[in-house]
């Protein structure tokens, strides 16, 4: 009877960690829901391509940081 208990434990924690785990990013920022294309864990917005039109409004005129604090530069070298 316990052997049967902690096996159902056993089996509800792993059904757990395999629903939770890869949701969870590795990225020390928590971009906002609109940002859903996953680069390596790293999330950008649509619009990637495209920068200096979509993301200079938060990221930054220079796209250094902004008002989110959050540069482009931190991850890539001038690519745009
Ligand atoms: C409306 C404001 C806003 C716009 C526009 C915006 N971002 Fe962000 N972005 C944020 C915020 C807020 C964060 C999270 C900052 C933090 O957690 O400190 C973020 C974080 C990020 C991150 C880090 C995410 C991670 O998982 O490490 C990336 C990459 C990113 N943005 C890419 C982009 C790209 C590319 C664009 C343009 C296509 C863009 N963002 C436009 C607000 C914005
Ligand atoms: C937390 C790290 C991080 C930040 C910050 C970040 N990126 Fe990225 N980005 C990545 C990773 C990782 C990739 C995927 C690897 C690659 O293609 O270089 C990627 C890929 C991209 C790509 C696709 C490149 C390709 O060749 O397909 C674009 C475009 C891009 N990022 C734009 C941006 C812009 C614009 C910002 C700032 C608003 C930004 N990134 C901020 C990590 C980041």
């Amino acid at each position: 009877m316990l052997k049967k208990i902690a096996f159902f434990f056993m089996f509800c924690i792993i059904i757990l960690a395999a629903c939770k785990f890869p949701t969870q990013s590795k990225s020390k920022y928590n971009p906002p829901a609109d940002h859903k294309i996953n680069k390596s864990d790293a999330r950008h917005k649509s619009g990637l391509y495209s920068p200096l039109s979509n993301c200079v409004s938060c990221h930054g005129d220079n796209l250094k940081g902004g008002s989110v604090g959050v540069s482009c530069f931190e991850c890539h070298n001038k690519k745009w």
